[in-house]
């Protein structure tokens, strides 16, 4: 990752980059796992180094608005996530990963096809069980990659506390820690956007339901110190922006 970031690499020639992702939506689009993920391979580093602002033109173009918008509520959940870690005293190493893999928590959606995932009407409980397949396929990407220490984020992230979860009905301290942080925040970011089946609420609301849901969906150490967090932060006008999903911190990150 750092040799990414410190030297010149081939995405940085626009026109590679923009050929790479065309290549890569064909390859989705034609259920190639195995010559998508050469790609993700590559184009992870790429993704989390650049902002989307530079990623915006070439994805919109050959990708979809689809991937456009994963990747903003990938960028906020990385953020956030990297915000809580931090709050909960892991190591530089440990938030970094967990930003990291906030990420690419997603990942197994590119998979999944796009008009069930954003189906306006209600989802019957077929197609649900093929939305929340994403989670065990990204897992299986993630195996077939570099980054398979990102696998329990990916694979767990949809796990309750509660073992209610999916999809293995994992409960307590048997998910994975960063999996149980990620999943409050990645549930937080759904709550304040719009989604094709549920209209966004307020940061304030979120926070109520994920105090709600602390100790029966959430681990409730985890959902306090993210309830915790937002309060402190309220009072720091440039942090609590944050919690919005129009704020172009989040769009600009660099790691
Ligand atoms: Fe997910």
């Amino acid at each position: 990752m750092n040799s990414e970031r410190s030297g010149k690499n081939k995405y940085d020639d626009r026109s590679t980059l923009v050929k790479t992702i065309a290549e890569l939506s064909d390859y989705l689009y034609l259920n190639n796992a195995k010559a998508a993920i050469n790609i993700i391979d590559e184009l992870i580093p790429v993704c989390i180094d650049k902002t989307l602002e530079e990623l915006r033109s070439p994805i919109i173009k050959f990708i979809n608005q689809k991937i456009y918008r994963e990747l903003k509520h990938a960028k906020r959940v990385s953020v956030l996530a990297g915000e809580l870690a931090n709050s909960l005293s892991y190591s530089h190493e440990v938030i970094k990963d967990i930003e990291i893999g906030g990420f690419m928590h997603d990942l197994g959606k590119l998979f999944i096809d796009e008009t069930i995932l954003y189906k306006e009407e209600y989802l019957s409980t077929e197609e649900w069980k093929t939305i929340q397949k994403h989670a065990s396929i990204g897992a299986s990407l993630l195996s077939m990659s570099q980054y398979s220490r990102f696998i329990p984020m990916a694979e767990q992230h949809h796990e309750r506390w509660d073992g209610m979860g999916y999809p293995n009905g994992l409960s307590g301290s048997a998910i994975h820690f960063s999996a149980r942080l990620i999943s409050i925040v990645d549930a937080y970011d759904a709550m304040i956007c719009n989604r094709s089946y549920q209209k966004c609420i307020t940061p304030f609301l979120a926070m109520e339901e994920i105090y709600r849901c602390s100790g029966t969906q959430f681990d409730p150490d985890m959902a306090a110190v993210f309830i915790n967090q937002f309060f402190e932060h309220s009072i720091q006008p440039d942090k609590h922006s944050r919690y919005y999903n129009n704020c172009d911190q989040f769009y600009n990150k660099k790691y």
